[in-house]
């Protein structure tokens, strides 16, 4: 007992203090985003360390981007933190501070901060693997720099001020490194003065495989770098500053570095062109240089802008040499100079190698020497050519088809030049003399390498025939010799592409439109010749327009084609052959109209984006969700940005695997499109519409919808707070689940303030309930009225109304023929009698059929067992040219034969424009009087035979009756 009381005791003692603690932890905790794994104290305005040493579970936690001085010390950090981040702050100093005490730490940085010198090695624990120093203002690597760094892997000094020489780089700061894979020290060497590598301290990186280093005009790669066998990938930062610049690579520059398989020396990223002129770019990489680098897989050589292609002629003649597989020379050209052309002799060599990327990008490359690609190697997968002056005409006939291997093709952003990143629309690069001595010497250039090509079995004076011109006057011939082997061998297929068929529109198709692809005659023309097994186009931004005439790609192998960003005003289709199709981007094209089967060859098609352009009156008019009848396998669709004001009811009747729908900065009203059978539907956008509130029918589809997790986005609507808004603002309340964000949205009041839906929401409700009280007292008032007309109109038109649902019922479900349709009837007659009456039918008017050859129609005779018989009737008098009414009292009193007689004349006045065909005998001397009004109605306008005046005058009788059933 005594023991239990003290365990509980203890307990009461220990909890206040075990809460306390925890209090203590959620404070320092407060401005800063934790949770069990990550602390986030970014951007804190912090200026100390707050105490994290409680959060043991702990792993990452960021402190950059506040104002630290100093690094923090280990016992105020959890022992097990792998992940420390103090970039963006003012550290410079670390006196009293120390980091060895976190045996865990394994990623360290410190970028973008204050330090002068490399943090003393001794306050950093051995078990960093990531240390990043980036962006300092380092120029000495201190005392004691990477002393416990064994297991260091990474580290980045670049952009820091760090010289090049022997007194900065001491013999030994590299010596612990040991394990070090990725070294940057580039961008260093701003302010050195006589740069050097210094080799012997290279000589410890055993293990480097990525190193970037800055280029100078004077260093060399020593013996040094040949022993360092890992050693896989090169940068060099040409930093472009005068007198240590890179102008020229020369042949030997990569002599000891054999082993790379990667080369960078493309300018990171662009660089605005200094005009001043004090900037040293790279001119040339002379022959030879390149060949060097036998194991190269890939190289780059991008934003050199000096280079040009004839730096590019001498870098793909080394090419065969080595193992390249990808090549990036995007930009070697000053982008706003006159147009360039690629010769065949450009690339000719890539044929002997198995390159599978080639980016050409922003080249201002306007043409391609005829059949220029036709030296593309088998093995090339993607080819980029993006922002350059390709027009599709030139690109098409040059051979492109025989790229087998092509999967993917980049031709973006042609003829878009002059317009960003350059701020004056004036300026124009200045190398008019280069750009036309480099034409000048590949030009002449081409000589001597056909004839190295040529050297065996072919005289020199065969070779050296004098080029002739071609049509600019500009290009030589291509090759005399291999010309007749490459017709033979490049077979294009035997069709039209779109340059020859740009006059041809939609008319010229027949039958058009084309109700599938199959109906489309492929042979005659419009066939789009892409190359056999590209998979993805992207020709995006590049003015091309107007209209998506009908195609007919050459291959079904196309995954992905993008039109993003051109001028195409009228996609009028359809495009066939893309079976294959998931993704289709024709976003942001302004196009004003599509047809209805643009789509119908895309039947695969998962993804589209028709966003930005102007279709939401051409949207209007698909009633049946005709435009996307083929898209089964929807799943997003992107349409925003159309002016959509509304949308047809069935406009998704047919996406029924559709994800997403984005319907965003349209100017929808309300919602009126049935979107229940789409149970995958996850998010449907309609924010940034014109939404003021939905109606009732509106909510009441979208509760309909069955997909369980729904997101609905209605954000950015100009809501009204009013009592007409208000079940809309409640609705959306209850829904808020699935609307998301409901703390945030807002309604205009009748003063067009902006206030949170949330706040105003009670007030609304008191402010609306008296009128709602008064609105329900009319409202049902209301419906009590038009109820009852309701009622009385359908039961005045009891007979017309339930005619109308068989004929509906037939029409839709029987599979009957279209009403209008019937010409010629089964019977000539429909009898309509009472049962009483049956004998009269039997041995009198059976006299039609017997005598006259009309057939007849006798409900006990004709009529299909199992059918109901309303539908018998129906049936009956609509497959009769007339309908005799056999009148009596029995007749008068029988309620299936008033019916009849209904169906009768619904049948005459809504079937057949307002034919007679009803034929009444009176059978008994029933007065006037006494006749029904609608059977009167009938006498007095349509044919009427009194039994009793030919009661012995058979034939007579039967003439008339005949006559009558004719006419
Ligand atoms: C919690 O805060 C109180 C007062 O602020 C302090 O006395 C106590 O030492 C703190 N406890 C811990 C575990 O930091
Ligand atoms: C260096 O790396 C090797 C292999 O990854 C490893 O076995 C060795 O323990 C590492 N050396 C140190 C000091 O961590
Ligand atoms: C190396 O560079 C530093 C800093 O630029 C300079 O102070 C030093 O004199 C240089 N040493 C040599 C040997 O050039
Ligand atoms: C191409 O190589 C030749 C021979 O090495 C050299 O003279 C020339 O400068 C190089 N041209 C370019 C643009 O790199």
């Amino acid at each position: 007992m005594s023991v239990l009381l003290s365990v509980s005791f203890l307990g009461l003692l220990l909890l206040p203090v075990n809460s306390l603690s925890d209090d203590n932890m959620t404070k320092t905790c407060a401005k800063c985003d934790c949770n069990q794994i990550v602390i986030n104290c970014a951007n804190h305005g912090l200026n100390r360390y707050p105490n994290f040493s409680l959060y043991e579970t702990v792993r990452t936690i960021n402190f950059s981007h506040n104002n630290l001085e100093y690094i923090p010390d280990a016992y105020l950090l959890p022992d097990q933190l792998l992940i420390l981040d103090l970039a963006f702050n003012k550290i410079n100093r670390s006196e009293n501070h120390s980091l060895s005490e976190l045996k865990s730490l394994q990623q360290l940085n410190l970028s973008n901060n204050n330090f002068h010198t490399v943090l003393d090695g001794r306050k950093l624990p051995e078990s960093v693997i990531h240390f990043d120093l980036s962006w300092n203002k380092i120029n000495s690597f201190g005392r004691y720099p990477f002393v416990n760094s064994r297991r260091l892997q990474v580290l980045d000094l670049h952009q820091n001020l760090l010289s090049y020489n022997k007194t900065v780089f001491q013999q030994n700061v590299f010596n612990n490194l040991q394990n070090l894979t990725d070294l940057n020290i580039g961008q260093n060497g701003y302010h050195t003065t006589e740069p050097v590598y210094p080799d012997e301290v290279f000589k410890h990186l055993k293990s480097l495989r990525t190193l970037v280093i800055d280029g100078f005009l004077t260093t060399t790669f020593g013996k040094v770098f040949s022993e360092m066998k890992n050693l896989q990938a090169l940068s060099i930062n040409n930093l472009m500053v005068g007198n240590l610049g890179i102008e020229t690579i020369t042949e030997n520059y990569f002599e000891n570095l054999s082993q790379i398989t990667s080369l960078d020396i493309s300018l990171t990223g662009y660089r605005q062109i200094n005009t001043s002129g004090s900037e040293v770019y790279l001119k040339s990489i002379e022959s030879g240089a390149i060949a060097k680098l036998t194991k190269l897989r890939s190289l780059d050589i991008s934003f050199n802008s000096l280079l040009g292609f004839c730096g590019l002629r001498n870098i793909t003649q080394d090419l065969p040499n080595t193992d390249i597989k990808v090549l990036k020379a995007n930009q070697i050209h000053c982008p706003y100079g006159f147009s360039t052309i690629l010769f065949v002799d450009d690339i000719k060599p890539l044929k002997d190698t198995n390159l599978t990327e080639l980016y050409l990008d922003g080249n201002r490359l306007e043409m391609t020497e005829d059949l220029a690609p036709t030296y593309l190697p088998k093995t090339l997968r993607i080819l980029s050519l993006m922002g350059n002056r390709l027009r599709l005409d030139k690109y098409k006939t040059d051979g492109i088809w025989t790229l087998t291997g092509i999967n993917s093709l980049y031709l973006s952003s042609q003829d878009q030049t002059q317009s960003h990143r350059v701020h004056s629309g004036w300026f124009v690069c200045n190398d008019f003399t280069d750009t036309i001595q480099c034409l000048s010497d590949r030009k002449s250039n081409k000589h001597s390498c056909k004839f190295q090509k040529g050297n065996v079995g072919r005289s020199a004076q065969e070779l050296q025939e004098p080029y002739q011109s071609d049509e600019f006057g500009l290009i030589a011939d291509t090759y005399p010799f291999d010309y007749v082997n490459f017709v033979d061998y490049v077979k294009p297929p035997r069709t039209g592409d779109i340059q020859s068929h740009s006059h041809l529109t939609a008319v010229d198709i027949h039958p058009y439109p084309p109700l599938n692809c199959a109906y489309f005659d492929h042979l005659i023309s419009f066939v789009n010749t892409i190359p056999p097994n590209t998979k993805r186009i992207f020709y995006e931004s590049s003015n091309l327009g107007d209209q998506i005439i009908p195609y007919w790609m050459s291959n079904d192998t196309l995954e992905y084609i993008s039109l993003r960003g051109n001028n195409f005003q009228y996609f009028l289709g359809p495009v066939c052959n893309v079976t294959k199709v998931k993704r289709l981007d024709l976003s942001e094209n302004m196009c004003l109209n599509i047809y209805a089967h643009f789509f119908i060859g895309f039947i695969n098609l998962e993804d589209l984006f028709i966003q930005g352009n102007l279709l939401g009156d051409a949207m209007k008019t698909f009633e049946n969700g005709e435009l996307f009848e083929k898209q089964l396998q929807l799943k997003n669709l992107n349409i925003s940005s159309n002016r959509i004001t509304t949308l047809p009811n069935n406009f998704f009747a047919h996406v029924l695997n559709i994800k997403t729908l984005d319907i965003s900065h349209n100017l929808l009203t309300d919602w009126n499109v049935t979107i229940s059978h789409l149970w995958q539907l996850n998010v449907l956008d309609l924010s940034y519409n014109q939404i003021t509130f939905l109606s009732d029918k509106a909510m009441k589809k979208l509760d309909k919808i069955t997909s369980q997790n729904i997101k609905i986005n209605m954000m950015h609507n100009p809501f009204e707070c009013s009592c007409d808004s208000l079940s809309f603002l409640l609705w959306y309340k209850k829904n808020r689940k699935r609307m998301g964000s409901y703390s945030n949205v807002t309604c205009k009041n009748s003063k067009r303030e902006l206030i949170y839906v949330n706040d105003v929401l009670l007030s609304l409700q008191k402010k609306c309930s008296s009128k709602v009280g008064l609105m329900i007292g009319a409202g049902l008032f209301l419906f009590v009225v038009l109820g009852m007309i309701f009622g009385a109109i359908v039961y005045r038109y009891r007979i017309r109304l339930k005619y109308s649902f068989h004929m509906f019922k037939r029409q839709y479900f029987g599979g009957y023929e279209p009403l209008h349709a019937i010409q010629n009837y089964e019977f000539d007659a429909f009898i309509s009698y009472a049962d009483q009456d049956r004998q009269f039918v039997i041995n009198r008017l059976i006299e039609l059929e017997n005598k006259k050859g009309k057939r007849l129609c006798i409900h006990h005779r004709d009529f299909i067992p199992g059918n109901e018989i309303a539908e018998n009737i129906i049936n009956g008098i609509h497959h009769s040219r007339m309908t005799i009414c056999v009148i009596t009292r029995e007749f008068l009193k029988s309620t299936r034969c008033n019916y009849e007689f209904n169906i009768a004349r619904t049948e005459g006045i809504c079937s057949r424009e307002r034919e007679n065909i009803i034929i009444v005998i009176l059978m008994e001397d029933i007065p006037f009087k006494e006749l029904p009004i609608r059977i009167m109605e009938v006498i007095g306008q349509e044919t009427y035979l009194s039994f009793a005046e030919y009661l012995n005058d058979d034939d007579t009788f039967l003439d008339l009756l005949a006559t009558a059933i004719e006419n």
